[in-house]
């Protein structure tokens, strides 16, 4: 048996070992990064915050067939996974334009896409996780391409499942980041965490594009009231987990 140790302290979360070799334990911090930490700054109680949401949305998403790394929600901020190692690829889903999107396009906010857009970028913080065309992606052979079209079949899935539950919480899910790692069997496991720090959320009951942001973007924007989306986003999710358990 081995002493738990940090063995990876990334922006938002700390992985620890456990006892057993093929669980790990991740820890929420508070801290917040933006512009590939450019931007530093906390926002009290989002490791909270965003563990329980993850917790909630891994389960459901296991539970409808998706094979994640979520084990159980151990306390307030830690989760206890599988052992992954994760592929150094950031999978982003995009039902909405916004973000680096509408940046790099001009495509104009808000616009609804005429299907789910996928795509890669290099999780590689010295390069500042560059978007990948799919040459680049088979050029740098860090997934096969079957596993690369397992990675965007599993990412639409995702983004079905999700969607169809953030409406019910009357959230717009516009877009979200995923990570996936292998396990020691070479199983490809959805990992990380989904939460307002990876999903842009907006609220449908807000017209206003500046008060409809419920997400990460109102510290990266600095929009104000950080917190409190956060907390509101934790409400929906675990009043509507809760009625799907009583149905
Ligand atoms: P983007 O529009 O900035 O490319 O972001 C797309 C989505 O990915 C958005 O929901 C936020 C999420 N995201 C992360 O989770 N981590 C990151 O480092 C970045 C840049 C985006
Ligand atoms: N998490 C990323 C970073 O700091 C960026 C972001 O979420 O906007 O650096």
């Amino acid at each position: 048996m081995s002493t738990p140790a940090k063995l990876y302290e990334g922006k938002a979360k700390i992985v620890y070992s456990t006892q057993n070799e093929q669980e790990y334990l991740t820890y929420f911090k508070d801290d917040a990064t933006a512009f590939n930490a450019l931007k530093k700054g906390t926002i009290q109680g989002k490791g909270e915050i965003n563990c329980t949401i993850s917790s909630a949305l891994l389960k459901l998403l296991s539970d409808k067939g998706i094979e994640t790394h979520f084990l159980a929600q151990k306390s307030e901020r830690e989760m206890l996974v599988k052992a992954v190692k994760i592929i150094p690829l950031e999978v982003v889903v995009r039902n909405i334009a916004a973000g680096s999107l509408c940046k790099q396009t001009g495509l104009k906010e808000g616009l609804e896409l005429p299907f789910p857009l996928v795509e890669f970028y290099l999780k590689n913080d010295d390069l500042g996780d560059p978007l990948l065309t799919s040459d680049r992606l088979s050029i740098l052979n860090i997934a096969s391409d079957e596993q690369i079209e397992q990675l965007k079949n599993n990412a639409l899935k995702i983004n079905q499942y999700l969607q169809d539950f953030f409406v019910s919480c009357d959230i717009t899910l516009v877009d979200f980041k995923l990570e996936f790692g292998l396990d020691a069997h070479g199983n490809l496991l959805l990992a990380d965490e989904i939460s307002p720090d990876t999903c842009r959320l907006w609220d449908c009951l807000e017209q206003d594009a500046e008060k409809r942001v419920l997400d990460k973007d109102r510290f990266r924007r600095d929009l104000g009231k950080v917190e409190s989306a956060y907390e509101q986003v934790q409400k929906r999710v675990l009043t509507q987990i809760e009625k799907l358990g009583n149905t």
